[in-house]
């Protein structure tokens, strides 16, 4: 094999990753939904090296354009791990990106696309060394732990339904994410996750910076033992479907992750006026229509409107009064292989 294609989607956090330590690795326990249609679409292919002492020869595009600062991290990724990437680093990579969905949406790039690369990469140097001997579950298992290194999120991208990261009992750990959809109630593969788009802007704080400050923010470790104990609950009221705790629960927990940035130095805020107004909006939309529907947030003040998909007609019809941009997704699969040549 020298070529293949890959797809891999976005994911949603319902328990926040904020906060890391080492090689990234969590501070705390994360999960969230898989998406569907938010996804990278990479295809990475392999040709003669030009010149053999340039340890990685990489070239890139994302959506038919060159794209220096995706390829200055994909290059840094490869040289640090070269180790695991002995096979295809003899060869010259070529790497075709692109997602499905637009630039600041809300959506997280970093979590499809490094997630995508990793795979593939991975998938192709098994390849090309001969490795027979690993089982699905011992690739995955290295390629969420290498998506780790590349973007936290990432690890958890790979997984059908809902995904796990960080030390947690004895189902997860630090290393690398583990799907865990069995543990829940089966009607949550139908939940469908409305991105609310308040704004297109650039986010005014990376992700990294933003991990950066929960090192001395004051609340770290009330932070850190709070999100371990709604994880429990959560996973509880998953498993039960219990939407009354589960919309509580995962509420809480976006307003949390702002409430951190609010509260932190230097201080962030990255809610809109509008954020707020659509969350008025939705509760009260809510509780006249006894409709179990809630919202959750990223690092930023696009809205993710999460609901069982049998509500999706009352639930549109309120989206479409917002009159806010709105992409459509769904909880989805995890990453795939949709073609490789042989
Ligand atoms: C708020 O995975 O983007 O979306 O590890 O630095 O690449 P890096 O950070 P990233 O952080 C995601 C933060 C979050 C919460 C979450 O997805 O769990």
């Amino acid at each position: 094999m020298n070529k293949i294609t890959v797809e891999s989607p976005s994911n949603i956090a319902l328990i926040k990753y904020w906060g890391k330590f080492g090689k990234q690795f969590p501070r705390n326990p994360s999960l969230s939904f898989t998406l569907s249609k938010a996804k990278t679409i990479l295809t990475l292919e392999v040709a003669k090296k030009n010149n053999q002492d340039e340890v990685v020869d990489l070239e890139f595009t994302f959506a038919g354009k060159s794209n220096d600062k995706f390829k200055a991290k994909m290059v840094k990724f490869l040289l640090e791990e070269k180790i695991h990437f002995d096979h295809l680093l003899q060869h010259k990579i070529i790497i075709h990106s692109e997602n499905t969905f637009p630039h600041s949406s809300g959506i997280a790039s970093s979590a499809s696309s490094m997630s995508a690369f990793v795979f593939a990469a991975l998938k192709l140097e098994f390849t090309l060394s001969g490795s027979q001997d690993f089982s699905d579950e011992n690739f995955l298992n290295k390629a969420s732990s290498l998506s780790r290194i590349a973007s936290g999120s990432a690890s958890r991208s790979l997984f059908s339904g809902l995904a796990l990261w960080g030390d947690y009992e004895k189902i997860g750990n630090n290393d690398w994410a583990v799907g865990v959809e069995h543990l829940v109630d089966p009607r949550f593969k139908n939940f469908r996750d409305a991105i609310v788009i308040v704004s297109a802007e650039e986010k005014a704080v990376s992700s990294r910076a933003g991990h950066a400050l929960m090192d001395h923010h004051p609340y770290r470790e009330v932070r850190f033992s709070t999100a371990r104990e709604r994880l429990s609950q959560l996973l509880l009221a998953m498993k039960n479907y219990d939407l009354e705790t589960f919309i509580k629960i995962v509420e809480t927990e976006a307003l949390d992750l702002h409430s951190l940035m609010m509260t932190s130095d230097p201080s962030f805020i990255l809610l809109e006026p509008k954020t707020l107004e659509v969350i008025k909006l939705l509760r009260n939309f809510r509780l006249t229509h006894q409709i179990p529907v809630c919202f959750t947030l990223d690092a930023g003040p696009n809205l993710h409107v999460l609901y069982p998909a049998e509500f999706s007609e009352a639930v549109d019809t309120f989206l479409l009064s917002l009159n806010l941009p709105i992409i459509n997704d769904q909880v989805g699969f995890g990453t795939t292989v949709v073609s490789s040549d042989n």
